[in-house]
């Protein structure tokens, strides 16, 4: 719990520098992970917090899944992509069939040890943080268990001081960045799945070694835009209930928009966010894209 620097969430607990929910996991069970046993086959999605996770889970389902596809199987995001550090459902990860998708949202240095030896694959997808920030905003106001101290200012610190669940999104990202020759990883952004959401299905797929017709394609696209997931009872995490994202409906899928910061920060925040995005990442080489024209 990050008492001492006046970010108190009784709902979150510390462990080696990131924030976990209380209710869905243990320490016990995040150091059981290092030795999780990764088979050849498996895919891990894993993002920092409102980075198109949701997005990319109902992708990577619709890839491996015709009955997804074809729409003869009703099977949540959360089972078919099921988070590794959040077995909500009690899953026994160990048997189930091959190939295994999983979410999440850790930094690489508490990801299976197999998995830092380049077996499995990952797909990192990280966003513009600006858009990130606001979106997690939004999403703090709506959760149930999450502090209740949620102002705007307020907030736009706490995701600073990375006092937020999944940390701090620069330490993520560039944790993921640095090592990822660790791994055998494949980075997206959710602004080019955003402008071109075709292409980032080929490459995805090309990535995970499945091929698919044009049809397929066809399907996985009109199935994964905005519009459509945000109505699909399967894919907006409606399931979860309002005991974790209270009455308000499509949680997940609030926007779905680049740029939408410029609606929320102000000239002086936009300032302080340059200079410290430039003070932490100066030296990595990504690019970001803060807005679609
Ligand atoms: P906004 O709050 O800006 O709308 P995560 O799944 O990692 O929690 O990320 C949630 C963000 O991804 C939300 O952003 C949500 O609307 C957006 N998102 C989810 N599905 C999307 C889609 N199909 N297209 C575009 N954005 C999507």
């Amino acid at each position: 719990m990050a008492q001492e620097d006046g970010f108190y969430d009784p709902y979150m607990f510390e462990y080696k520098g990131v924030y976990f929910n209380c209710d869905l996991t243990t320490v016990e069970y995040i150091d059981s992970l290092e030795h999780f046993a990764i088979r050849d086959s498996d895919v891990f999605l894993v993002t920092y917090p409102k980075s198109g996770t949701v997005w990319t889970q109902q992708i990577l389902s619709l890839i491996f899944n015709e009955g997804h596809r074809n729409g003869t199987e009703a099977i949540n995001n959360i089972t078919r992509v099921p988070w590794l550090e959040y077995n909500i459902y009690n899953m026994d990860y160990d048997n189930r069939p091959s190939p295994r998708l999983f979410s999440s949202h850790m930094p690489y240095y508490l990801m299976p040890k197999d998995l830092r030896n380049r077996r499995g694959k990952v797909i990192y997808v990280y966003r513009n943080p600006k858009d990130g920030l606001v979106s997690f905003y939004h999403f703090y106001k709506l959760m149930v268990k999450a502090t209740n101290s949620k102002s705007w200012e307020e907030f736009f610190e706490r995701f600073l001081a990375g006092k937020v669940f999944g940390g701090s999104w620069f330490d993520h990202v560039r944790g993921w960045h640095t090592h990822k020759d660790d791994f055998n990883i494949l980075f997206m952004t959710y602004e080019e799945m955003k402008k071109d959401l075709r292409s980032a299905v080929l490459k995805i797929s090309a990535f995970v070694e499945k091929e698919l017709d044009d049809e397929d394609v066809n399907t996985i696209v009109e199935k994964a835009t905005f519009e459509n997931m945000k109505h699909d009872p399967l894919a907006n995490y409606t399931f979860l209930g309002e005991d974790l994202l209270g009455k308000s409906e499509g949680g997940f899928l609030r926007k779905g928009t680049v740029g939408d910061w410029k609606n929320l920060m102000t000239v002086a925040q936009n300032e302080r966010f340059d200079q410290f995005y430039k003070d932490k990442m100066k030296d990595l080489p990504i690019k970001l894209i803060w807005h679609i024209d």
